[in-house]
Parts: C-alpha cells; structure tokens; sequence
C-alpha cells in the first residue's frame, strides 16, 4: 500500500550473551517474525509487558541495533540495505522522545540551546537563527519567551517532556517514535502531555509509533496497534476493533487487567505460570506456557497472523472458539 510509511517484514533480532568457557553463547530473541506497517499520518500504538521487544523494535528501525533477519522499509526504501549516505538521509527523519525527560537534557544549558542543539549540530552556527527557532518551537508546545534562558532543573517533569517534544521537532521530523513517553511523568500531566502529541501531530501532519504499558493511553492515542508478547507480535490491527473484540488470550488478558471501565471491565482471564524466557524461547506458539486454552498442537503452531476480521489480525483466537 502506498500509504505506509514504514513496513517491517519477518524482523528478527537477536543478542547474544557472553556464556561459560568454551560454551555457545546464549541467544535472547527480542523481536521475533515481526510483520507490521506503520501509514502516512497514522498514530500506532506497541503494547506489551516489559521485556517483550517494543524498544528493541523501535531500536530496529532507528539503526541502533543491527536485525538478524527481515526488512524495514521507510518511504519504501529498505533502511537495512541502504547505503551509509541514503540511510541518514532517510533517518534524519526520524526522532525519538524517550520515557525519561530527567536524564535526556543536558541541565547546564539553557532551553534555547537545547531545543536548537540539532539545528546547531547540523552546521547552523548564527546565534539569532537558532534563538528564533527555538522560541518558535517553545511556544508550540506552550512554553513562551521567558522560559528561553532557564536550565532544565528549573521546569518542573510536564514542562521538560514538552522541552523534549520542542527538540525532537527541531529538524522537522515526519516520523517520531514516543517510547513510554508518559511512564516517568506525574499522573496529573499525562492528559496535557497526550493532548500536545496529538495536537502536534495534527499541526505538522506527523506519524508516531507510540509504545507504553498504559492501555488506555494507547486507546486514546493510536488508530492502529501490535500487542506484542515475547518479541512476536499476536494480535495487529485497528485499535478499537482489538479493544472491544481482543482475540489473542493474551490481549484478553492485558485488557482485563486494567481496571478502568472504558478499557478493561471484562470477565478476568487469569495468566497461569511464569513468562516464558526469551532466551531459548519454546517452538510454536511463545505464549503456550502461560495460555489458559493451550493445547498440545500449539507447539507446532507456524507463527504469522490471521485476519479475524477486517483490518483485525491475530495469531490465536482460542478464547473465541471454546
Ligand atoms: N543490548 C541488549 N543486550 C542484551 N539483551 C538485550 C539488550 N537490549 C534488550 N535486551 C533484551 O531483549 C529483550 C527485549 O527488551 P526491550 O528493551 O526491547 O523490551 P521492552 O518491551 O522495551 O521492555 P520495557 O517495557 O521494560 O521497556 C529483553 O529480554 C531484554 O533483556
Ligand atoms: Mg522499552
């Protein structure tokens, strides 16, 4: 589809850890047989519990780790065989925000130069450019002028995340990935935080992958999702159509667990066992050791997805058939 701006096709990554003498190193699998689009203006949203391969997949795609399988396609050129030169082309439009905006800025520097520091690193030498960027930038995330000489201890967790989203579109981005943007932020500031990102991405026409363990951020924030669990992707799709009809047992199980009305309220579906390790992870299905409906065929189970309905895909929809 010619929509999609980036594609990832049977991604695979792998870390090897150092092992005894002699022995073969252990191989965790983080992201495992990925598949999955991300389209033009779309917000989508990665949710999973810790350890199961979100930031690893978004490592994937920004170059910071190398895959061991697969192809990632951004704006339809594949960035895994691009040479050096069209590959920082195409990432230099990418950006990141990360989850902690305490340890992401420099506290010895004032706002202004904070925010233009890309612009700077990318030769821009003339102090008055790179104010007038800065303050243009500031107030887009509702900052203002009397905030541009102020290091960043100063502000309080809310007003240095915004100081981080005026920084990542300092290069004018197309594509940010939002990794638990809000996990290190007070309660109290996530709507406000939440309602910039989408105002933003409205404003400069931007598509976000916007990974958190908060689902009912994500239902708010993404128009489609992945749920991942263990570095595979289970169920892939609108994120509506998976929240009011989640296939997966392990989706059903996520949703359960949140106690607000609008998200979760359905019957609990209890998870049995330990998670299963990604390193030497079972054959077939990975989610087998915890499934309250697995069976003994479900070791054989080929990974890939089936459409449960339109623009609804799943890797298991066991819960449905019993
Ligand atoms: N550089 C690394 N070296 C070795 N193992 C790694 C490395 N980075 C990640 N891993 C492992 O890969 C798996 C996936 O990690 P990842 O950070 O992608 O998870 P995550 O879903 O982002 O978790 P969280 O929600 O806690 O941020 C984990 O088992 C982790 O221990
Ligand atoms: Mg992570």
């Amino acid at each position: 589809m010619n929509d999609e701006l980036i594609k990832i096709e049977n991604l695979d990554v792998n870390f090897r850890l150092k092992g005894k003498l002699f022995a073969p190193p252990d191989v965790i699998s983080a992201v495992n047989a990925v598949s999955l689009s991300i389209r033009k203006n779309e917000s989508f949203g990665v949710v999973g519990e810790s350890g199961c391969g979100k930031s690893t997949l978004a490592n994937a795609i920004l170059g910071f780790v190398k895959p061991d399988r697969g192809r990632i396609f951004y704006k339809g050129q594949d960035l895994l065989t691009a040479d050096k030169k069209a590959f920082l082309s195409l990432r230099s439009g990418m950006q990141t925000i990360f989850q902690d905006p305490y340890s992401s800025l420099n506290p010895r520097m004032p706002v202004w130069a904070l925010i233009s520091e890309p612009l700077y690193i990318r030769g821009e030498r003339d102090k008055t450019v790179l104010k007038a960027r800065a303050l243009e930038l500031l107030r887009r995330v509702g900052l203002g002028e009397e905030d541009m000489d102020r290091a960043a201890p100063c502000f309080s967790g809310g007003q240095r995340q915004r100081i981080v989203i005026a920084r990542a579109l300092a290069l004018q981005p197309e594509f940010i990935i939002c990794d638990e943007p809000l996990s290190a932020l007070d309660v109290s500031v996530h709507a406000q935080i939440c309602n910039l990102l989408q105002d933003l991405r409205k404003e400069l026409r931007l598509t976000y992958l916007f990974i958190s363990h908060n689902l009912a951020v994500v239902r708010h924030m993404t128009e489609r999702m992945a749920v991942m669990y263990l570095g595979r992707v289970v169920e892939y799709g609108d994120t509506e159509k998976i929240y009011k009809n989640p296939c997966h047992p392990y989706t059903r199980a996520l949703l359960s667990a949140v106690p607000e009305p609008d998200v979760g309220g359905r019957p609990p579906e209890l998870l049995r066992g330990e998670v299963a390790s990604p390193i030497n992870p079972p054959a077939g299905c990975r989610f087998q050791s915890r499934c309250a409906y697995a069976k003994e065929d479900c070791a054989a189970r080929p990974d890939g997805l089936f459409e449960a309905e339109p623009e609804h895909f799943t890797a298991c929809c066991m819960p449905l058939l019993e």
